[in-house]
């Protein structure tokens, strides 16, 4: 892959028929049975559903960290084969390496770049800028409190310039008052660098804040069973009649009725 390709600026997504089992007890156990989702050029679509119905499955499907499966993934009309730097992902925990300082930590998403050094420099000090963190750029991880650790997640995962960034319960393990500075973050960062995020969240009120459609999944195998566009104009009122419809219309799907 060029490295024109790799840092692609906007991205679409195309997830065709796919289909997925893993093997437990030497049997098939199916995970996601035809999935189907149109992911357009910076749109903000975020995943909802049981646990266990294989949403961190599809997600490590598109970042290629798997290959075993039916259908297709297809990113700007191409195969995803692997994992490449137009795909940058945070999970749940931070997974910074303990041992480097911020900028270290997030500096590692570069490595092999053949950009010169002083582009590369200043690409981490904007990231870090970015997600607020300057100032910390000497810390180590443990200096760091959890939202903030997550913000150099974050960092780490942009720095590469993805044309799409996948979110994998990224918040789920900070405190609300944290998790809800951390949204508008999340929302003012979509919005300034205008890539392309797909989110798992077990929380539909932050699905309803940030995205532009929500996809709820089934489980046993996981399947979408709607996909709900929201609708509203950003800074979204949580208190507004609109948003508890849309947020109510989410939860009626979560819960099967
Ligand atoms: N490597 C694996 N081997 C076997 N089963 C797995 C593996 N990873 C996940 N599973 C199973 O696949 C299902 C979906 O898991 P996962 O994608 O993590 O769901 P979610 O993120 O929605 O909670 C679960 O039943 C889980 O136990
Ligand atoms: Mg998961």
């Amino acid at each position: 892959m060029s490295a024109v390709e790799a840092f692609a600026p906007r991205a679409t997504l195309n997830i065709r028929d796919v289909s997925k089992s893993y093997v437990v007890d030497e049997k098939p156990l199916p995970v996601l049975r035809n999935i189907a989702l149109d992911v357009q050029p910076g749109e903000f679509v975020s995943i909802v559903g049981a646990s266990g119905c294989g949403k961190s499955t599809l997600l490590r499907l598109v970042v290629g960290l798997d290959a075993d499966y039916e259908g297709e993934i297809l990113l700007n009309g191409r195969r995803i084969e692997g994992p490449g730097r137009e795909r940058g992902i945070v999970f749940q925990e931070h997974r910074l390496f303990p041992w480097l300082t911020v900028e270290d930590n997030i500096a590692l998403g570069l490595d092999g770049s053949d950009e010169p050094q002083h582009v590369l420099d200043k690409r981490v000090r904007d990231n870090i800028a970015l997600v607020g963190l300057a100032g910390f750029e000497k810390a180590y991880p443990h200096q760091l409190s959890g939202g903030m650790a997550q913000r150099a997640a974050i960092a780490r995962s942009l720095v590469t310039q993805p044309a799409i960034l996948l979110l994998d319960e990224p918040l789920g393990a900070l405190d609300s008052i944290t998790r809800a500075y951390l949204q508008k973050e999340l929302l003012r960062i979509w919005q300034q660098e205008r890539v392309t995020v797909i989110m798992v969240t077990h929380d539909v009120d932050e699905a309803v804040f940030l995205s532009d459609r929500v996809v709820v999944m089934e489980p046993r195998p996981g399947r979408i069973r709607s996909i709900v566009p929201v609708g509203l104009t950003h800074p979204r009122q949580r208190a507004s009649v609109e948003f508890a419809r849309v947020k109510g219309e989410i939860l009626r799907d979560l819960s099967g009725e």
